[in-house]
């Protein structure tokens, strides 16, 4: 494995952590967790050197954490930083905060949070904070004081300037931002990552494959521009060496869903180093990006922070159908999924435009306009 610089911090993080958000579940119903797949997954990367797990309260309906905490017993506890977040949204009096602590504490079996985070700010979730009966920050101060959590941090959702605002805000250890080739201008962006590195903060990278969209065999179109490299690599390699390749990025986070994706990040990670790919490579990677934009009709990430959605529909799974419809040219395909398979409540058809959703959607996408394209586009 290799290890990076984590700002100010006096601790080395492997280039790769393991994001504990997208691990192999029962059916469709994400809190049914694989257990001794997912385990087993973990103590792979751990074995080979990943440092670093990343999970939160509401990961697979809030199974997350208590899976960390078993796949860390046996010894494992002591090799691996676990980081994990406070559920902005969720914080509405004085007692909240330690309530998810003591909480979160339980369900990761352990005494101490290592790396802990405000979990998904933006300018909503930052004035919520700022509303309270308590200041976050003597609260954070005095657990740190009490040796429950660590270094402290932020995960972010919103636009550079109220990134900007937010690192200036307090001495924050770390923070954490969704960043890849598809994103260098979207919310924090690249602006965002050398603000906090310039001030001390380490950054880790989540969504680093655009929730697997980077991942996916390339349409035609795209292959095309990656076969013009001298160099030939998988997507997935493209994807992680373009960001380790920057000095300003501490560690990248994957939520890995198979123990053979594990192994193959492992491997890309080993063999990362900052400053690597050339001025020629660097150009594809952008043209890669500049075509990707101009065919996919939904930047849903699959995420799922909108779901479940009180009227039943499976937002990012009509999402997917569409963008795979649309991007592989493979209308035939998904329609007959969409008559056969997908069950009626759960189609775009069914959304009843209560608005829910949008307000939870990080990449601040118009659901229920899109939902409406989708629907025209299958019933067509
Ligand atoms: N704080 C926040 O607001 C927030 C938001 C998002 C994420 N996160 C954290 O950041 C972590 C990373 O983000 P992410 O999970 O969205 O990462 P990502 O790397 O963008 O997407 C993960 C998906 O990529 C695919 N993948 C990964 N490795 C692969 C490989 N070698 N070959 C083929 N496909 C591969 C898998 O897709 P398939 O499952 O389809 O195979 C996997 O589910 C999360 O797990 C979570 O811990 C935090
Ligand atoms: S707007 Fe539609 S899709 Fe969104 S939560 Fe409401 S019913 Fe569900
Ligand atoms: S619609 Fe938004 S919140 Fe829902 S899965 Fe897609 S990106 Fe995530």
């Amino acid at each position: 494995m290799n290890y990076r610089k984590f700002g100010k911090l006096d601790w080395k993080p492997s280039a790769l952590g393991f994001g504990a958000m997208r691990m192999p579940h029962h059916g469709d119903d994400r809190g049914d967790i694989k257990e001794e797949e997912a385990i087993e997954m973990i103590r792979y990367a751990v074995d080979k050197g990943v440092n670093y797990i990343d999970t939160a309260w509401p990961y697979h309906g809030g199974n997350s954490e208590e899976l960390v905490g078993k796949a860390l017993k046996d010894g494992y506890r002591k090799k691996v930083k676990i980081a994990t977040k406070l559920p902005s949204w969720d914080v509405e009096d004085s007692d909240d905060p330690d309530k998810y602590l003591n909480d979160q504490l339980e369900r990761l079996d352990t005494d101490k949070i290592d790396f802990y985070l405000l979990h998904a700010l933006s300018e909503k979730h930052w004035n919520n904070y700022n509303s309270l009966d308590i200041d976050i920050f003597e609260w954070m101060k005095e657990k740190k004081k009490e040796g429950k959590i660590d270094p402290l941090g932020f995960s972010f959702h919103d636009d550079l300037e109220t990134f900007k605002k937010i690192v200036d805000a307090y001495d924050w250890d770390f923070c954490q931002i969704q960043y890849n080739y598809l994103d260098q201008a979207f919310q924090a962006g690249r602006e965002g990552l050398k603000y906090a590195a310039d001030k001390g903060l380490g950054v880790v990278i989540m969504e680093p494959l655009r929730g697997g969209k980077l991942a996916k065999e390339p349409p035609r179109s795209i292959k095309k521009i990656w076969e013009e490299s001298e160099v030939k690599r998988e997507p997935v390699e493209w994807a992680f060496k373009w960001l380790w390749d920057q000095p300003e990025v501490s560690l990248v986070l994957s939520g890995m869903s198979e123990l053979k994706q594990v192994k193959e990040n492992v491997r890309y990670a080993s063999e990362s180093d900052v400053d690597v790919l050339s001025d020629r490579d660097l150009e594809i990677v952008d043209r890669v990006a500049d075509k990707y934009r101009d065919i996919s009709p939904v930047e849903c990430t699959g995420c799922n922070y909108c779901v479940p959605c009180p009227n039943d529909v499976a937002i990012p799974r009509n999402f997917r159908m569409y963008n795979q419809a649309v991007i592989y040219d493979e209308y035939e395909k998904y329609k007959e999924i969409w008559d056969e398979k997908l069950k009626d409540k759960s189609k775009a058809t069914n959304c009843i435009k209560c608005g829910q959703c949008e307000e939870l959607c990080p990449q601040e996408l118009e659901i229920m306009k899109l939902l409406d394209d989708v629907a025209e586009y299958f019933e067509s």
